[in-house]
This record gives C-alpha cells, structure tokens and sequence, in this order.
C-alpha cells in the first residue's frame, strides 16, 4: 500500500495492510508479516531511510497482536508519502516461522525487502553465487534469495541513478520459476516496484482527483544485463539506456496530485478502497516514483497489448463479508440457490467449436470434478469424444492435443499453476482454449482465446462449493449451446432446460435438510473414515463429497464408482465403515441397487442420497437423506450440497476451521 500525499498516521496504514492480509489470507494462513517505514520523526523521507520488519507464525491475527507489543513504534506518527509491503504466507521453501515469513531482506539493516508469491527453482544457484560474495543467509526460503540479490545488484551498479524499476528488471532476468514480487527499499523512499510472471498482481488506484487517462500505455526498452550462475558478471553487457521519466506517460499529468496505490495479488483486498484497477500481465514491472506510475517491459513480442486498461470492478464488499454465517463456506453454500452462468463470451466461437474433433476438459481438485460431472451429458449432447484430465497429469504424459482440438480449462480462481501450464501447452499445439472460470481478469480468462464466466461472486471458503455447482451449469448450458440447432436433441434440451429453471427451488429444498444433516454428522464425527460410493452421474459427486470430507474435516474419505466396488473396495465394508450412497431413479438404478445390496450383504449399513419418493431404497438402509428429484444430468447438482453440509457440519464438530483447512491454500500458483 503506498500513499502519495495522502498524510495517514502509523496506525492507519498498519490497519490498512492488515485488513488486506485477512482479505487475502484464505490464499495461504501459516505466517504473516509487514514492512513499514521505521522512523518515528515528522519528516516522511527520513523515516523511510529505516525499515521496520515484523513477522509471525500462525494466521494475521497473531501478526497482529505480535504489532500491538511493538513499543518502539510511534502508531501517531503522520507520513506523507509512504510505502508498507505486507503477506501471508503458504509454505512452499522452508517451514512456517517467523524468519521464513515475508517480507524477506535483503541484511540485517533491512536495505532492501520483498514479498513474493511463486517458487523460484533456480534460487540453489543463486544462493551459491551469492554466499560466494559473502552474502549470509538466515531463512530456509527461495524467496531470500532475491532480496540478497537485489542488494547485489545496488551495490554493484554501474551508476548513480539506476532507478529502482530498472533494478528489479535485472533481478527479474536472473530469476527461473514463478513469481510475484513487490520491493520496497530505505534507498528508494516513497517508491514501490511490482512485478509479476507466472502469477497474478493488481495495483488499485485510489484518487479524489480525475485520472489523466483511462490506460497506461506500456513503456518498452531494450535490456540487456546479466551475471551468470557461477558466480562471474558477464563481461561486455551493455549499460542500460537511462529511462525518460519525463517522456513516458503516467497515471497523473502533474505531481504532487494525491493518491493511493493497492498492489494486490487479489482483488478482494482492494475493494473496500478502490474499484478502479489495473491487471498487469506476466514480465510487467510497474513502479511508482513520486506518485507517478509507470509499467514498462523489457521488450515488445508480437500481439503485446501495448497498454493496461484501468478497469472498474463489479465486485461489491459485500460479497467478501461474512454476513451471518459462521463462516465462508457455509455462505457459499447456502447462496448456490443463485447461479447466474452467461456464455456471452462464447458466442463468436461456437461454430468453429462445433467443428472440433474432440473437446477435452482440463482442471484440477474440485473444478476437475465439475469435468467428471458433465462429461456424460456433454458426450451425449455434442456427439463428441470428451475426455477430462487432471491438468498435472495431463501435461506429466505429454498429451497428444491437435489443431483441431478444442480444451476447456476450469478453473475458480483462473491461477491454478498447473492448469496455466497445460492451457500454454495447448495453445502451443494449435487447439483453441476456453476458459470456464469465476474470476474477472485472471490468468486462466486473460490467456484463454475465449470462455465462460460462471458469475458465482467471490468464493472465499478454501473448500469449493458454489464455484463447483456454477462449472457444472456453465458446461450443461455450453452443452444445449453446442445443440441448439439440431432439430433430434430438441425434446432432450427442453427437458434440460426446465431442469434448469426449476434447480434454484431445487436447491433451496435441498439446503433445508440442514439441520438434519448436522444430527447425522454428529453420529458420523467420531469416526476415522467414510467411504462415499456412486456410479453415472453421480461418480462426480462421490469424488467431491469425499475431497470435502477429507479437506475440512482431515478424515479419510474415498469416493468408489459403485461398479467398481466387487473388484476390489468391497473388502472394506464391513459393519464399523461408515458408507454413504448415492442412488437415484436414472439408468443406473438398478445397478446401485446391485451394489446397495452388495454392501447390506457384508453388514454394511449405508446411508443412502437417494430420491424423495424412494421407498423401496430405504428399507436397505441405515438411514436415508432424501432430495428432490430433477432431470438426470442436473441431479448431480443437489446430491453433492448433502455431502457439502455433512462437510462442513464435520468439520465444525471435530473443531477444526472450516474456512482456512490446514496445509491447503485456496489458489495455488505454484507447481
Ligand atoms: C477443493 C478445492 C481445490 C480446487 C483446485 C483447483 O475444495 O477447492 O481442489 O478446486 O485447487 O482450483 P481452481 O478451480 O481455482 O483452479
């Protein structure tokens, strides 16, 4: 966060940093930790000669209460100008600690500090090059690396006026992997440098004055400077080209205009200052000097967009806020009787769509079930072969994709390493991309040629749950797309879609087995396991009830393809398993009551997901939960809330935090 002649105390920026963290901390909540300017004098530039780090173990609120002990900091000094970096972290390098915590330095006078989202895979050589240079490292973490570096790089420089951005440019060229970055420096007081790759990174911009333009064109340079890995500056490298602050357009015509900058990896922090951001794209460096911002890129490649629209978001406070729930995910479940899936962006592709040889669905964790889940019924509707991939194994056995291929990626967040990775692969072999995800201006919506925004509001919990059901109306609604013209699919499309009208008072019926659902997962929570079997449409559902299960409640759970259970799962029912069915009134019925039977014979006592009408079902079964019956394919919508409730109620019995669920992270950018 860094204010420009916006004069805010000590208190107000740390409440403004911390308020950011818990807005960002479902994105990763083992450590925490800011860096602000240290001085407590009344002149801003002069405070910001020194850094102040703080950093803890646990969630924010640890951070902040480990603030509130600091005794040396005034919290009524006024700055001016000022710059405060601060992250939450999810461990990828080295265990949580207070000394694994960003931000890392660069020394112990804390000359240089930075934030980092990503994984740097060549940081084992940059750490060798830099203890060859007598640099003492003190974390475990990839991310020291590049404050040590960055340090380097000033104090080697070949003259005076390097600017800031240019010095994270050439750390940024030293750097293999993925990450996001923010800098802050006692060298470069009042400035903020941001950069990204592999990642996402959003500056707000906050203003009471009109801003000079609605873009920020991209300014590009050539660069060329580099030390090599083992450890010797490459000779010859030409110096680089001074910048021309002056002739590069910036986000204010004059100075000195009051502003306020919100770099975030998310647009939920910002909202509550700003609806109006900037996106920036993999290798921008944006910084801020003298409350000017400027971005600019080392060079143009061909179809470079040559500037970054500001753009107003949709998104409301609200929508971020708890309300009267106990916690995010019950909110998200409760508002799935509201799905407002569009294909506007689908449109102008959907000829050449339905001229493909193959769809091919590439997710990963819940989204990858929302491929499993409709896969049938897009089967059936495109007459196409469908297959769903889980993104790293798709890309780990270099999948054959052609031409004339066409792939979806699903993905909530639209960051999702993995499925970044596999859709750049696609896109490498000729097939056209479509994105199917909930986030405005992610990774997975900006790279994909077009797609499908599932409008399910920002999901919060770490578990999904409404992003799941949307993926699934957003693929069935692609589906009847895809058919609209042929005149045999006709009566199926009308029955899908009156299913579709009907599901929201569908899902609201569903939702009012609450209570019952909480007594059956207080007989269920002492136990160590549960298996969750199913088989059609309902395999889908098996998987994602079981991932809920095990991610919330840290339980074992397995989803079975009930067709699969006398190959092998079978051997272990037994009269102490706890088993969860699955059987509705479809074309697999009678092969789940196959199964049903299967497990009553080994004394098993299943509790049944079946249909509100089912009599027959309940005579074999411990216990039934009986849901409203729909058209087949949608069906799988209201049996998974059942397991989403159990989930969840699980989870609060076992007295776990159902929204931050240990060792996870809600988007995970990294490999
Ligand atoms: C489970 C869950 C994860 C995500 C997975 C993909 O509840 O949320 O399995 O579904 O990490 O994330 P996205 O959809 O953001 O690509």
């Amino acid at each position: 966060y860094l204010n420009y002649h916006v004069p805010r105390t000590r208190r107000e920026i740390l409440e403004i940093l911390l308020k950011g963290l818990l807005r960002l901390e479902y994105r990763g909540y083992d450590s925490a930790g800011v860096g602000i300017d240290g001085g407590n004098s009344k002149e801003w530039e002069a405070n910001a000669r020194t850094i102040q780090l703080i950093k803890q173990s646990g969630k924010v609120k640890a951070l902040d209460d480990e603030l509130t002990k600091q005794q040396d900091m005034d919290m009524d000094v006024e700055f001016d100008v000022h710059l405060g970096i601060a992250h939450t972290r999810w461990a990828t390098h080295g265990a949580p600690s207070p000394v694994n915590s960003h931000p890392q330095r660069s020394d112990k006078n804390n000359e240089f500090i930075v934030i980092h989202n990503g994984i740097i895979t060549n940081y084992k050589d940059l750490q060798k090059f830099l203890e060859s240079k007598a640099y003492e490292f003190e974390s475990e973490t990839d991310t020291e690396t590049i404050a040590k570096l960055v340090k380097y790089m000033y104090d080697n420089r070949e003259s005076e006026d390097l600017s800031f951005a240019t010095l994270v440019e050439r750390v940024t060229q030293q750097l293999e992997g993925a990450f996001v970055l923010v800098f802050k420096s006692v060298h470069y007081p009042g400035e903020a440098v941001g950069t990204r790759r592999g990642g996402p990174l959003l500056i707000g911009v906050k203003s009471d004055h009109k801003l000079s333009t609605d873009h920020i064109p991209i300014l590009y340079r050539s660069l060329r400077y580099c030390i090599s890995p083992a450890g010797k500056d490459k000779k010859g490298c030409p110096t680089l080209p001074r910048m021309e602050q002056d002739t590069c357009h910036t986000l204010f015509a004059e100075e000195k205009k009051s502003v306020e900058y919100y770099f975030a990896s998310d647009a939920s922090a910002v909202i509550e200052h700003t609806n109006r951001v900037i996106f920036l794209e993999d290798d921008d460096v944006a910084a801020v000097t003298a409350g000017r911002l400027t971005i600019h890129r080392i060079k143009r490649t061909a179809g470079d967009h040559p500037a970054r629209a500001i753009q107003t978001l949709q998104m409301e406070l609200q929508q971020i806020m708890k309300g009267n729930y106990s916690s995010f995910m019950q909110k998200e479940i409760f508002e799935q009787p509201v799905v407002c899936v569009t294909l506007g962006g689908l449109k102008d592709h959907i000829k050449e769509i339905q001229r493909c040889r193959r769809l091919i669905l590439i997710a990963c964790g819940t989204s990858y079930h929302a491929g499993v889940a409709t896969r049938q019924v897009l089967e059936e509707l495109t007459e196409l072969p469908v297959m769903v991939e889980l993104a790293s194994d798709f890309l780990d056995r270099n999948t054959p994709v052609f031409r004339d291929d066409v792939c979806f990626f699903i993905s909530q967040s639209g960051e999702t390493a993995d499925s970044l990775m596999a859709l750049r692969y696609c896109k490498e072999r000729g097939a056209l991309t479509v994105g199917v995800t909930n986030t405005v201006g992610s990774s997975v919506s900006r790279e994909t040629d077009c797609g499908v925004h599932i409008n399910a509001g920002p999901e919060i919990g770490v578990a999904s749950t409404k992003a799941y059901t949307s993926q699934f109306v957003a693929l069935i609604m692609f589906a009847l797309l895809m058919c609209d013209d042929r005149i045999s699919m006709q009566p199926r499309r009308r029955e899908i879609i009156q299913g579709l009208r009907v599901l929201p008072e569908l899902i609201k019926e569903v939702l009012s087995l609450d209570d019952e659902i909480q007594r059956l997962a207080a007989e269920l929570y002492q136990q160590k396991s549960v298996l969750i079997m199913g088989r059609g449409y309902h395999y889908a559902t098996c998987l994602e009830g079981a991932l809920k299960i095990k991610e919330i409640t840290y339980m074992h759970s397995e989803g079975i393809l009930a067709g699969e259970l006398k190959h092998g799962p079978l051997a272990l029912v037994d009269k102490l398993m706890p088993v969860i069915m699955i059987i509705m009134r479809d074309h697999t019925y009678t092969k789940c009551q196959n199964a049903l039977q299967q497990v009553v014979a080994r004394a098993g006592r299943p509790i049944v997901i079946c249909d509100k009408d089912d009599y027959e079902t309940a005579k074999s079964s411990r216990r039934t939960i009986k849901v409203p019956h729909c058209v087949d394919c949608l069906q799988g919508i209201l049996s998974v809330i059942p397991l989403q409730l159990l989930s969840f109620h699980l989870a609060v019995l076992r007295g776990f935090d159902v929204d931050c669920p240990r060792n996870l992270a809600k988007s995970v950018t990294v490999e």
